[in-house]
């Protein structure tokens, strides 16, 4: 056992055995880190926005009193006829659901214009983006993503062993297609595209993308990662990349414009060789029976997609307007979110946090003069930048 670590640990415990019953013993334990797998050792954990019910705890308020423009999500709620669809499914629970969630995926193929077979659900476009790490990447491979993305593409390379190669944005904060494509190598397997990105809210242009999928070589897939897809202006068609059989994976989800993120449902369009290796490594049942019913729902909510899109760029407008006011920076943005520079991030963050008001500072995104506000309610709106104003006067 040599080269074993072990911790000295005192366990207080009653032992059967100690007449004297001094309750003492003392074992050398080994560390089980010892046995785990390295590289994750020092894995910093997802940090998701606070969440409404602990800052209502810790501020002694109610949690409708808490305001919360943290996390991206719909501030419309979600779609009614999602609603009703989970109602209705409530008391058939007690059943598994479709592990092929074939109505959904159904629905996705016919509406998106692909095949069936060209699917694949899970509990959010977090768990797509896991599986495809799970079917490509080991310690040889590597992968790309531009700075400031999407935090579980670190995470989730690392968790494989595989290495993360980031990439700096160009002077408008968005991708740069070409110093991607620059770093690729024999062991690239995958290259992130986050379009609208976040927490930046820039694009890259249909241009852009055709110039990029004109040189990527095959042994790369190209993870298009459309999140924001709904909220943006003119956004870049990526699907016939899949219908033409190419690399790639289209990655959307249910959590922002359709307002189910407290359900977890995403999905990838692929090509069948990457869907199959997809489906193959993904648990059986890994979109529940509540998620389906819902999702399959709200994407024929027409109505409640195009007010929340509606919502959004008002609010877009009504923030990039009050910034301009203030003489603050900030970076126009395509998605349901915005990035204003306030100096110190974690400060305002935090003083803003104290009036009730969540948002997100961008530290972990190594911005740390910057805070991200997630587009509310025009009230919401009104109450963040009333309470935004206050501090940076302050
Ligand atoms: C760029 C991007 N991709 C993917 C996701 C994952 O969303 P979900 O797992 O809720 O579908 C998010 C969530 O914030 C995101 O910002």
């Amino acid at each position: 056992m040599m080269g074993l670590k072990f911790v000295d640990e005192i366990i207080n415990r009653k032992s059967a055995l100690s007449k004297e019953g001094t309750g003492r013993m003392f074992f050398r334990v080994m560390s089980i880190e010892t046995f785990a797998n390295q590289h994750i050792l020092d894995l910093v954990a997802y940090k998701p926005g606070k969440p409404i019910d602990e800052t209502a705890r810790e501020l002694g308020l109610e949690p409708d009193q808490i305001v919360k423009l943290a996390s991206n999500e719909n501030p419309l709620g979600p779609s009614p006829k999602a609603q009703e669809a989970i109602a209705r499914i409530a008391s058939g629970v007690h059943i598994y659901p479709d592990g092929a969630s074939f109505n959904l995926r159904n629905a996705l193929a016919s509406n998106l214009g692909v095949d069936f077979d060209q699917t694949v659900v899970g509990a959010g476009s977090s768990e797509i983006i896991e599986l495809l790490c799970h079917a490509l990447l080991n310690p040889e491979s590597e992968v790309i993503a531009a700075k400031h993305a999407f935090s579980m593409y670190p995470i989730m390379a690392k968790v494989f062993g595989a290495k993360y190669v980031e990439i700096d944005n160009k002077g408008d904060w968005t991708h740069d297609l070409q110093a991607m494509l620059d770093a690729v190598t024999p062991q690239t397997r995958i290259i992130f595209i986050t379009n609208p990105t976040n927490p930046l809210g820039t694009v890259v242009s249909q241009e852009e993308i055709d110039e990029f999928m004109s040189k990527v070589p095959d042994h790369v897939v190209v993870a298009f990662d459309e999140a924001y897809h709904e909220f943006a202006t003119n956004p870049a068609e990526t699907i016939k990349y899949v219908r033409d059989g190419r690399n790639v994976i289209v990655l959307r989800t249910f959590s922002k414009v359709y307002g189910l993120a407290g359900l977890r449902v995403g999905y990838g369009l692929a090509p069948t060789q990457i869907t199959g290796m997809l489906h193959k490594v993904r648990t059986p049942f890994n979109l529940n029976l509540v998620a389906q019913e819902a999702a399959f729902a709200a994407l024929k909510d027409e109505e409640h997609l195009s007010k929340t899109v509606e919502n959004n760029r008002i609010g877009l407008e009504f923030f990039a307007k009050a910034f301009d006011r203030m003489g603050l920076e900030y970076i126009p943005s395509q998605g349901n979110f915005i990035l204003v520079k306030v100096g110190d991030g974690v400060a305002v963050f935090k003083k803003m946090l104290q009036q009730g008001i969540i948002t997100r500072d961008q530290s972990s995104y190594g911005l740390p003069e910057w805070v991200r506000i997630s587009i509310g309610t025009p009230e919401e709106n009104a109450r963040c930048l009333k309470v935004l104003e206050s501090v940076m006067k302050s």
